[in-house]
């Protein structure tokens, strides 16, 4: 078994960028299971299948094979054979992935993958349900979160960055609708761990955040 350190929290607190950080520093591997989760959701939208219609996502969910490798450091996911990295970010497979989520076929198969991932490799993993279900024995465990506002600030930068427009409101909304989805559904719903320690990003720095995680590994969550 490895060093685990899990990292989970709603969407658009910075987990990625967090984890990226502190895993490079400790150069542990950097598991992103959001992006298993949207790989999959890509494959049923491009399967056609309605998200509402659980038996359907179960039954289709099967067919995925969905495998990870690691290339110059960077996750790729694989979707029956394909690098569908490029096609994971966009919102519509965010959604989709939000709500497919919820089934059990489709936690139980990604669930495995990223249990068998950390076995034997020191990992920074993040996610929704990490410290409570993937790695219930994990060295260090974080809950970080933010305000839906200084959350959906972040998004809007991102994507005005990136030349888009967008709606801040709009993109809160979405936040606090995903949030709701998340938290609310019944298997492995986003909480924190008993024994995780809440650390809230909405005044901290990237840098602030990694430090105090850092500083956990040392002395073991504590
Ligand atoms: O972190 P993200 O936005 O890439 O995740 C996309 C969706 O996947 C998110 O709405 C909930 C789901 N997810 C999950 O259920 N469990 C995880 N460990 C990671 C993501």
């Amino acid at each position: 078994m490895g060093f685990n350190i899990a990292i989970d929290g709603p969407a658009g607190a910075g987990k990625s960028t967090i984890a990226k950080k502190v895993a490079k520093r400790l150069g542990y591997i950097y598991v992103d299971t959001g992006a298993m989760y949207r790989a999959m959701a890509l494959f049923l939208l491009k399967e056609g299948v309605d998200p509402k219609n659980s038996e359907a996502v179960n039954e289709k969910c099967k067919e995925a094979d969905i495998t990870i490798r690691y290339e110059n450091g960077e996750q790729v996911v694989y979707l029956n054979g394909e690098n569908v990295n490029a096609f994971l970010r966009t919102e519509q497979v965010g959604n989709m992935a939000s709500v497919t989520s919820a089934n059990p076929n489709v936690r139980k198969k990604l669930v495995e993958l990223q249990q068998k991932l950390a076995a034997d490799a020191d990992v920074v993993m993040d996610g929704r349900d990490i410290g409570t279900c993937v790695l219930p024995d994990a060295e260090v465990k974080v809950y970080l979160t933010a305000s839906s506002k200084v959350r959906a600030q972040r998004r809007y930068d991102e994507l005005t960055a990136k030349g888009e427009k967008c709606d801040i409101d709009v993109i809160e909304k979405d936040i606090i609708e995903r949030d709701y989805q998340d938290m609310t559904r019944e298997i492995s719903p986003l909480k924190q761990a008993e024994d995780a320690v809440l650390v809230d990003s909405s005044d901290m720095t990237i840098e602030e955040v990694a430090e105090t995680i850092m500083k956990m590994t040392v002395t073991g969550g504590i």
